[in-house]
């Protein structure tokens, strides 16, 4: 929720206490160059205690409620038929209306389990837009992405309120052109991660469906930010200002064959799961849950973790919690906005977006602007985002780099964990090095790991750029910021 204050201004508003606390500590800039040097420029490789705000994920860092925490002590801890799963299916049927589901034990567990039993050699598989776990499971299994959105969603600066809307006649034509027997299925991303974490309108779920239905393909949501999505429909979508996230996730639900989700996101939990009402696609799905993932009934996630991902699924169709990152980055795009700092607009779900390419111009796209950013980020502020650009992309099967769509370092906003003075303070060093962004350089790979490189690759800092970006950090801040 966002307030309006006595001078005109609008805050987030925290609708929630904050009961328990982690402590976090701001290492000194030269500790943290020292860091990210031998984290190879790859901020995934950086270890928590060297962090002062964790902003790389949104993926399993909320807080969770003391409802979710309650109900993990009633965990019962059955390998076979345990009631925490029924609790668990109770909520799935009372918010997404689907009578059947598959719990496992993340995002990409479920995406596996539809590759492994959908998706053939030589298929289709359209989609808004890729997600890294998603393109990799169906590539793996011998399919090609195809990714259909509309003009506007590369657009890092627009008014578009829904730039996750996937291009009808870019769809119609694929379709034809592969058969569509070759088209595993259709799949619409909520709040599309990869692109700013933009949403797409309930109109449009709703054309893709009339679209593929007659032609017999099925619609897969991945709901993984589903009521950051449901959220935005609220806010956005013509007719929809007084519907409750409950009725637009159930709507949106109604519409799609099957969804599936990364609970460590919108639930605020470390779980997965698939759903459906189509009993012939469970079927099919069904069998390969116990071979990769575990029992039927807990499907690799601890029942502790089900249990809090019956509740979350409930507390995240609360006005309040679905709205409490997207609140959060309103806030914060607008204050890097007013300081001139390029970023991705409309501000969306899930993060605060950076535009590394108008950021630092200067840094070819073969020299990885977006992972520069990223390290330059740490380096001058302590905050560790993640690269979303072309280290996110694996090579081609030429050994040649795919240059990606957009070069945006990701500030990640988990719910409910930091408060404005976090989004100040960043705002104000991202200012700083926005001011110094001509001592930015770009980076090299030296270790570089064939598949998802960028969880494990490492680079050097072409010309050492970091060095004197740090003393003229130091220069200005003294030696302890
Ligand atoms: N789909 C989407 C849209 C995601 O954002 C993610 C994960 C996944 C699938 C995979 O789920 O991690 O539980 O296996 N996104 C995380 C992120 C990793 O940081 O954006 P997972």
């Amino acid at each position: 929720m966002s307030i309006r204050l006595s001078n005109g201004t609008e805050i987030p508003i925290e609708m929630h206490k904050i009961r328990i606390v982690q402590k976090v500590r701001l290492a000194p800039a030269r500790d943290r160059f020292r860091a990210i040097e031998e984290a190879g420029y790859n901020t995934f490789l950086l270890r928590t205690r060297d962090i002062f705000l964790d902003m790389l994920t949104d993926s399993g860092t909320n807080a969770m409620s003391d409802n979710q925490q309650a109900a993990m002590m009633q965990a019962d801890d059955a390998y076979a038929g345990s009631e925490s799963f029924y609790r668990l299916l109770d909520s799935v049927k009372e918010i997404f209306g689907y009578e059947y589901l598959l719990p496992v034990h993340q995002g990409r567990a479920a995406e596996h389990l539809l590759a492994k039993t959908f998706v053939k050699p030589g298929h289709i598989v359209p989609m808004n837009y890729h997600f890294t776990t998603t393109k990799a499971h169906f590539d793996l299994a011998g399919g090609k992405v195809l990714e259909l959105y509309t003009d506007e969603a590369l657009k890092t600066q627009s008014s578009f309120p829904f730039k996750g809307n996937m291009d009808l006649g870019r769809l119609s034509v694929a379709i034809e052109k592969a058969g569509p027997e070759n088209v595993s299925f259709v799949r619409m991303e909520a709040t599309t991660n990869l692109i700013g974490g933009q949403p797409f309108s309930m109109e449009n779920l709703r054309q893709v469906k009339a679209l593929i239905e007659p032609l017999g393909i099925f619609l897969v949501v991945d709901g993984s930010l589903i009521s950051e999505n449901a959220y935005f429909i609220h806010q956005r979508e013509a007719g929809y200002e007084n519907t409750s996230i409950k009725d637009i996730i159930r709507e949106m639900m109604s519409i799609a064959d099957l969804c599936y989700l990364s609970g460590r996101k919108s639930c605020s939990v470390r779980g997965g799961m698939i759903a459906t009402n189509r009993k012939d696609l469970y079927d099919a799905i069904r069998p390969w849950l116990p071979v990769y993932e575990g029992f039927f009934t807990y499907g690799g996630m601890s029942s502790k973790e089900i249990e809090a991902m019956a509740v979350g699924i409930r507390e995240m169709t609360q006005l309040e919690v679905a709205g409490a990152s997207a609140d959060a980055i309103k806030y914060f795009v607008a204050l890097l906005e007013e300081k001139g700092v390029p970023v991705v607009t409309p501000a969306g779900g899930l993060a605060c977006h950076v535009d590394a390419r108008r950021f630092i111009s200067q840094v070819p796209q073969s020299e990885y602007p977006a992972g520069a950013l990223s390290a330059a980020v740490y380096l001058t502020s302590g905050i560790r985002g993640m690269e979303r650009g072309s280290v996110s992309m694996d090579r081609d099967e030429h050994g040649n780099d795919v240059p990606s769509d957009m070069e945006l370092v990701r500030l990640a906003v988990p719910r409910r964990v930091y408060t404005i003075s976090h989004y100040q303070y960043a705002a104000d060093r991202l200012k700083w090095l926005y001011d110094h962004r001509e001592m930015i350089g770009g980076l090299e790979f030296y270790e570089e790991p064939p598949v998802l490189r960028f969880f494990a690759g490492k680079m050097h800092a072409k010309g050492n750029w970091g060095q004197p970006l740090l003393e003229a950090f130091e220069q200005d801040f003294g030696l302890d910021c």
